[in-house]
């Protein structure tokens, strides 16, 4: 089976393209290379040893996204493409809707053109806005979202839903990932925040590095464990392996499925904090300061339906995501430059 991923030069979807070649499908990448560069590619064929058709396109450039369906018989679509800043969504909000939604409505119309009938969503824990319970489960409601980023996710679950139920024979997987961090083991492909890193993770190693001073633990007067910050971190290797456990579930079970991409495991800022300076034996030093506009204190996932609908679950600790994240962090500290 031919997929085509698009954004698929980004942190999630270039990992996901190492473990759809490894599982032995054909990847097509499309990407406007916004916000990843094209050394991944080249990184992706290193590790896999297979090739990947790439092209450099807007995905909500109507045309251009026709030409890589007519150039490929495409069998599936694993949706990455959109902005992804939190903060920045909030200074930008109509980009990001323009942008989101834009390579969405186009996607979704040039499967339908060319009889493309699997999509595989790359949804967000930020759905669930605020939480009204934990652990989060697919059928707790959604929204409203803290930010324009958030909505974006939820507001394309349900234009795919919408296509969904308008268009029988299309088949949607939508997954809501909880903190996706670490790197793949090889060291060749990771996280390559834009500027200085918004999410914990990327900073601490950019602290390990020697980019950044220190951390600024953002609260330590949240009602969790320590104070700070309780969230559900997965290794991107688990995430990406998700994908294909999705894809092969959607081509089985035709109509629309989500599922939480998570551990179930609440880890706070202090527990990776720890983790990562005992994994790797190297200070962070770091400074508690006030909360971030928009926090919640604690969110982590119910990962049960995945498990038993689809057959996955997170495997990696907390402690290779330390180690995986060091080894990308160390021998790439410019990211791809
Ligand atoms: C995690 C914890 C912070 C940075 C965001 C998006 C979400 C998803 C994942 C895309 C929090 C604390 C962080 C720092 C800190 N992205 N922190 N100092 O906010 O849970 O989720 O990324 O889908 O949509 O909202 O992740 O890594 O920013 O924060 O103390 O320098 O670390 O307060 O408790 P978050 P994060």
């Amino acid at each position: 089976m031919k997929i085509l991923l698009t954004g698929g030069a980004g942190y999630i979807g270039s990992h996901t393209a190492v473990e759809l070649l490894n599982a032995g499908f054909d990847v097509v990448i499309a990407d406007d290379f916004s916000n990843s560069s094209p050394e991944v590619i080249r990184r992706i064929e290193k590790i896999t040893g297979k090739a990947v058709s790439v092209y450099h396109v807007d995905v909500a450039d109507e045309k251009a996204l026709e030409g890589v369906f007519e150039d490929n018989s495409i069998d599936g679509v694993i949706h990455f493409a959109g902005f992804k800043a939190v903060g920045e969504s909030v200074k930008i909000p109509l980009a990001y809707y323009r942008n989101n939604i834009g390579c969405t409505l186009t996607l979704l119309e040039t499967m339908e053109k060319f009889g493309v009938n699997i999509i595989i969503f790359s949804s967000s824990a930020t759905v669930y806005g605020t939480p009204k319970a934990l652990p989060l489960a697919e059928d707790m409601t959604t929204g409203p979202c803290s930010n324009p980023y958030g909505s974006t996710k939820l507001f394309i679950e349900q234009i795919i839903m919408d296509a969904a139920a308008a268009r029988k024979e299309l088949t949607a997987v939508l997954l809501r990932y909880f903190n996706p961090v670490g790197a793949h083991q090889s060291g060749l492909v990771g996280e390559m925040p834009n500027g200085i890193p918004n999410n914990l993770m990327p900073f601490i190693s950019q602290v390990a590095v020697g980019k950044l001073a220190r951390l600024n633990v953002f609260g330590n007067d949240y009602p969790t464990k320590d104070g700070t910050g309780v969230r559900d971190y997965i290794h991107v290797v688990d995430l990406a392996k998700g994908h294909v456990a999705a894809l092969n579930y959607g081509v089985k079970n035709p109509g629309v499925e989500v599922f939480n991409l998570g551990t179930g495991i609440g880890y706070s800022v202090l527990d990776i904090v720890n983790a990562f300076v005992k994994v790797n034996q190297i200070e962070i030093p770091y400074v508690i300061t006030d909360r971030r506009a928009g926090d919640i204190a604690e969110c982590y996932a119910n990962a049960e339906k995945a498990s038993r609908l689809m057959g996955w679950k997170a495997g990696l600790t907390l402690e290779d995501m330390c180690r995986d994240t060091w080894r990308w962090q160390k021998n790439n500290p410019n990211g791809y430059e």
